[in-house]
């Protein structure tokens, strides 16, 4: 096992209950939110207190054990936990883990939530391994959302390759999209990549082509909430637009996942279930109303982009260029 360290938790195990790091109002204020019930739990991924699809899997599963602590029923556990949000499959594919050790002990179950967590922390090192090979010298490396150790178990999965980069002395800039509505580049990819003295530029969402076109931009890097079968990538809003830019412009673009985020019983990305939010987070910015009283939004939360636009995907099992069903398959299941 990799030693790790960081300078905050995003998901920390204290005893008997769940501490969450309030991700809502980062990088200004650092607020650690305490639970105790699955419903709870549910609640603090809905409205984003957590986010990250790794980082939503870890806290189902904990989520989980604190029912069972409490002697709740654990069917019902499952089921809130399942109905928080729908896109990330590395929320169901917890919720599965722990509801198959078929047991309510408790023990038990907090075991194996925090073997998830730490599970999760592990295939970041080795992912970021992997991606930081492809890189070549002087990398300059465009990011979308937040996929740092605030989205996983530690280390992160995108940011991950970054912070591998970083420590292998490739690194030469690192460019982060705002990500509206949530802000997630700006509030804390940043903030992660400024703890870490790791060069970092905020740009926001719609200078993403002028920089490509510009040349300075080797690799666009994101992370994914559902891979289906056939090497398709659900990512946050925004990302296919990115993929489609960089193709045009020769940018290289890579997807970074633990195989946690595979979804093989899908045939491809149309029938992944894309998350609606409401629309006042598009009319409104930090409660402030941005559009005209009234106004309707559309809020997809995620986008789809095919496998043609992917030059690699990387796991902590390895990568594939040019993914198709077969590399991704025999890429899984190694
Ligand atoms: O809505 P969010 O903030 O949960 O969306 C997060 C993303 O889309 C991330 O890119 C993805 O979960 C990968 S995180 C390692």
């Amino acid at each position: 096992m990799t030693a790790y360290s960081s300078s905050f938790h995003a998901i920390e195990w204290r005893g008997e209950s769940l501490h969450l790091l309030d991700q809502r109002v980062l990088p200004h204020t650092h607020q650690v939110l305490d639970y105790t019930t699955a419903a709870e739990v549910a609640d603090a991924i809905r409205e984003m207190v957590v986010r990250g699809a790794p980082a939503i899997g870890i806290s189902a599963a904990y989520g989980y054990a604190l029912d069972a602590l409490a002697g709740r029923d654990l069917d019902q556990a499952y089921k809130v936990l399942a109905e928080s949000r729908p896109t990330a499959v590395n929320l169901f594919w917890a919720l599965e883990r722990m509801a198959a050790l078929g047991t309510g002990d408790p023990h038990a179950l907090v075991a194996e939530a925090r073997a998830i967590h730490e599970e999760d922390l592990q295939a970041n090192l080795a992912m970021g391994q992997y991606g930081a090979s492809l890189l070549g010298e002087n990398c300059r490396i465009y990011t979308h959302c937040n996929t740092g150790a605030l989205a996983t178990g530690g280390h992160g999965t995108a940011l991950g390759i970054i912070r591998t980069a970083m420590a292998d002395g490739k690194l030469e800039q690192v460019y982060a999209g705002e990500t509206r509505p949530w802000l997630q580049g700006a509030r804390l990819t940043a903030w992660e990549l400024m703890q870490d003295q790791i060069p970092v530029k905020l740009a926001c969402d719609g200078a993403a082509a002028q920089l490509f076109r510009s040349g300075a931009v080797d690799w666009v890097i994101v992370g994914a909430d559902r891979i289906t079968a056939n090497g398709d990538v659900a990512n946050k809003i925004g990302t296919y637009s990115l993929a489609v830019l960089a193709r045009h412009h020769g940018v290289k673009f890579m997807v970074a996942a633990p195989t946690t985020t595979f979804d093989l019983t899908l045939e491809n990305g149309q029938a992944i279930p894309i998350e609606q939010r409401p629309g006042n987070e598009v009319t409104s910015l930090n409660g402030q109303p941005v559009a005209p009283e009234g106004c309707e939004a559309i809020n997809p939360a995620f986008d789809m982009t095919p496998a043609e636009l992917i030059d690699a995907i990387v796991t902590e099992k390895g990568y594939v260029l040019m993914p198709d069903r077969e590399s991704i398959a025999a890429l899984v299941n190694l």
